[in-house]
């Protein structure tokens, strides 16, 4: 995956919330390629919904970054006045040890270096600013060039019919990118089924409102659509019609993914989409979302509380625990070798069809201060082996090593 560029990279994300910085995602960082399904795993609370949604960009992120598609489309301010806060401390420190000193010039340049860092981070802010407000503009930009790139070389030397259809081609991509909007190449599924459907509006509203929002008038149109994403999802023409306290609850899942993928997205996250399901409903619509992906070419980021149900569905893994990230690998290695000890317990938590197993199954439970001794050192997110990232200091990184036979 690595020669890959991400679809989505996520960078030191936080979010907080409230005037005492509650921290509900507090530096994250990950990368999701294309056609991947990413998991994304921890228990209520942690921060799983709330990284979805800063993703999408319902809020406005308190700090890093969120790259989609090679464009910036949100930065948050903290990034930079806590790096110029830091900046500033370690300056003091700098010449108030020079002072002692009595070197004048070396205080100079001191004060110097520190104005120029201010000036840097202030105009990084601007640009990151800048980025998060006008992304949709920026991107149809970038693409636009770079579709100009891509045909001047192919029509370079290319004459008559083949140079015209090429020059159709180009104007026919170039007319599609001065209309994308990548804001809604991201469609978020919503964890509750109920509260995310309006009940006063048909399904046919529900489904057709991105394509309304977006300024598409034309009715014939819109139903067309409409009709292909209910028969996508399994659903059928006559359901337009209804409201959605009609349906079963895996029915109202399929109607959140159909509102989703009439955006023609190439990103879905799918928030505990079947958590509210009956097991036997589950596989369906985890089945749905599969199929979808690989007809679709989608992207997923799919969020869950336990590991079981993302197993055999996740082809990477996150681990999250109050806001961070613990430990990061691909599905299988994540089962064979966990190292975080609430990695641990989450797995120890599922049960499987196996009599002799569940004899020996202990339940394990994660006491972080009974865990960790961070006293000495703090714990850094760590790439133990390539592709494996856990949360660690030095002492633990040495024992996951060992017990790995590293
Ligand atoms: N808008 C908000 N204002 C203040 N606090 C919030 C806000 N949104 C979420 N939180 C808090 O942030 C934390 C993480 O919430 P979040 O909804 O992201 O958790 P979750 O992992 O999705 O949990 P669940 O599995 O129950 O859905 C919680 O403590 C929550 O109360
Ligand atoms: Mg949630």
């Amino acid at each position: 995956m690595a020669d890959r560029e991400p679809i989505l990279q996520v960078r030191h994300l936080k979010q907080y919330f409230g005037k005492k910085d509650f921290k509900a995602v507090d530096d994250i960082s990950f990368d999701v390629y294309p056609g991947e399904v990413f998991g994304l795993v921890g228990e209520s609370g942690c921060g799983k919904t709330t990284t979805g949604r800063a993703i999408i960009k319902l809020y406005n992120i308190t700090g890093g970054e969120v790259i989609f598609k090679g464009q910036r489309i949100s930065a948050g301010p903290r990034t930079f006045t806590d790096a110029i806060a830091a900046e500033k401390k370690a300056s003091a420190a700098r010449i108030e040890k020079l002072k002692n000193g009595g070197d004048a010039q070396a205080i100079k340049d001191e004060e110097q270096h520190l104005a120029a860092f201010i000036k840097e981070q202030k105009q990084a802010a601007k640009e990151a600013a800048r980025d998060q407000k006008d992304c949709i503009r920026l991107y149809r930009e970038r693409r636009a060039k770079e579709i100009r790139e891509e045909y001047e070389s192919r029509l370079a030397g290319a004459e008559g019919d083949v140079r015209r259809t090429l020059e159709k081609e180009r104007d026919a991509l170039l007319h599609e990118a001065a209309k994308e909007n990548i804001v809604t190449k991201m469609q978020m599924v919503f964890q509750d089924p109920i509260s995310s459907l309006n009940p006063r509006m048909t399904v046919r509203e529900i489904i057709a409102e991105g394509l309304r929002i977006q300024g598409i008038k034309d009715e014939k149109y819109i139903n067309q659509q409409v009709y292909e994403m209910l028969e996508r999802v399994g659903l059928v023409k006559e359901h337009a019609e209804r409201y959605p306290h009609e349906f079963s609850g895996g029915q109202r899942q399929r109607i959140g993914i159909a509102r989703a993928i009439i955006m023609n997205p190439d990103l879905i996250i799918a928030d505990e989409p079947v958590s509210a399901l009956d097991v036997s409903i589950q596989a369906q619509v985890i089945n749905l979302l599969n199929d979808l992906r690989r007809d679709m070419g989608l992207t997923i980021l799919f969020i869950a509380h336990d590991l079981s149900v993302v197993k055999y569905f996740s082809d990477r893994i996150a681990v999250m625990y109050f806001g961070k990230i613990v430990e990061l690998a691909d599905s299988d290695e994540l089962f064979a070798h966990p190292m975080h000890p609430y990695t641990r317990s989450l797995l120890s938590a599922i049960p499987l069809p196996d009599p002799d197993y569940e004899q020996r199954r202990r339940r394990i439970v994660y006491q972080p201060a009974i865990a960790h001794d961070y006293s000495q050192e703090e714990p850094r997110f760590t790439e133990i082996i390539p592709g494996h990232f856990v949360s660690a200091n030095s002492q633990e990184l040495a024992r996951y090593k060992a017990e790995y036979g590293l």
